[in-house]
């Protein structure tokens, strides 16, 4: 106990953040993951040369040529230079202390990626939040008017937003990238599923800098995440950067993905499709506001969001409730695009809870799943229960014997 009162008062106050311990027979739809991986025959591909990798020996990232597949795959111009991160939230973390002086500032939009306020207050450094407009939409001049009053060493811009999904007015981000006097990162995790991105301009203005991860387009295990920008700002980044802090079998994982983007571009369309088709379903009703999507998610409000979040839960799908957050985002749910199957299910349950009220109403394939599940506990009561009859009856024959 007098240990812990040498660790940081304010650190000792936070909560961790809470990675969710899904049952696996849950459709997991929270954390904006892609439900597919790669063929049977790249799957045994990838594994041969994951069995080569050289595990005894620390791994070399320069070396192993997946800047130039990076390079190659996203075209990022050659007058940016990369660095790699484990995770983009591992190169926000190093972002963040890159410009952590006494004093200095750190802005970003609200409501957006939680990470950015977070690394904020662990490297002790003031915090703005400047709210979006009420449909999730920049507000010009509301953030450039926050740029001159605050003047931050550094601003985060995700594009499109997460947890909304909703794109910004690229002049917008344009204006607000001119007018900002510090560093400005422009965090384009979802950028794979909209139509647009900063990447062209890396490496042709100082402050500003481009943050891509592999986690949203089909490889959130391998902790692949990297930041673009101009080489005198890299350098700069490269000198705090952990040594060694990407894994060999990442490395050789994230560059096999690289050569194989047809199927992985193959994944990206099919969810895009999905989520134009989830969102036009959700907008023909008239109890859930849809908000415009650029990401592989959909944020919707709807009637007691906490109570759907809940049936959903009890229909074996996690998704997540964003009600309770902040105050713009009241009654809403965030909903990652899924497999077709699963995506139906999410509607079966989001139609039952808005329009119905009995599971009998329940659309077919999210009815059916319940009960399978209700079945499936039924059974496993009923197995352990003749198990401990059995074990009961060993037990006295033993004792009696
Ligand atoms: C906007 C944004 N940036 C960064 C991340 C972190 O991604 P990762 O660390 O998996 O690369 C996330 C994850 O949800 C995100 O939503």
């Amino acid at each position: 106990m007098v240990a812990m009162s040498f660790v940081r008062p304010d650190i000792r106050e936070m909560k961790a953040y809470a990675v969710a311990d899904v049952p696996e027979d849950f459709i997991k739809l929270d954390a904006m993951e892609v439900p597919y991986r790669f063929s049977e025959t790249l799957q045994q591909q990838l594994a041969q040369e994951l069995s080569a990798a050289e595990y005894n020996r620390y791994p070399n990232p320069a070396s192993c040529g997946l800047q130039a597949a990076l390079r190659d795959a996203f075209a990022i111009p050659e007058a940016a230079k990369i660095a790699l991160g484990n995770g983009s939230d591992e190169l926000i973390q190093l972002l963040t202390m890159l410009v952590a002086q006494p004093g200095a500032t750190v802005m970003a939009l609200e409501p957006s990626f939680v990470m950015y306020r977070h690394n904020a207050a662990l490297f002790g450094l003031n915090y703005v939040g400047v709210p979006l407009n009420a449909d999730f939409s920049l507000n010009r001049d509301t953030v450039l008017a926050a740029l001159e009053e605050h003047r931050p060493a550094l601003l985060w811009l995700a594009y499109p937003n997460n947890p909304t999904g909703v794109p910004f007015a690229r002049e917008d981000v344009e204006a607000v990238i001119a007018a900002a006097p510090g560093l400005v990162v422009i965090d384009e995790a979802y950028g794979a599923f909209s139509g647009d991105s900063f990447l062209p301009q890396a490496g042709q203005n100082d402050k500003l800098l481009v943050l891509r991860t592999l986690s949203k387009i089909g490889f959130a295990g391998l902790r692949l995440g990297y930041v673009s920008g101009s080489p005198m700002v890299i350098g700069e980044l490269e000198k705090i950067v952990p040594p060694y802090n990407m894994n060999a079998f990442s490395l050789i994982a994230a560059k096999f993905a690289l050569q194989h983007m047809d199927e992985v571009n193959a994944h990206i369309g099919r969810l895009k499709d999905e989520r134009r088709l989830m969102s036009e379903i959700l907008s023909s009703w008239d109890k859930v506001q849809v908000f415009e999507s650029g990401a592989n998610f959909i944020t919707v409000r709807l009637p007691e969001a906490q109570k759907a979040f809940e049936r959903l839960k009890e229909a074996r799908i996690l998704v997540k409730l964003l009600h309770g957050s902040h105050a713009l985002l009241d009654n809403c749910l965030r909903v990652t695009i899924g497999k077709p199957e699963e995506n139906q299910q999410v509607l079966a349950v989001l139609q039952q809870h808005c329009f119905y009220n009995r599971h009998s109403d329940l659309l077919p394939a999210a009815a059916s799943r319940m009960k399978r599940h209700k079945r499936g506990v039924w059974a496993a009561a009923a197995i352990a229960g003749a198990l401990a009859a059995m074990v009961l009856w060993l037990l006295s024959g033993s004792l009696i014997g």
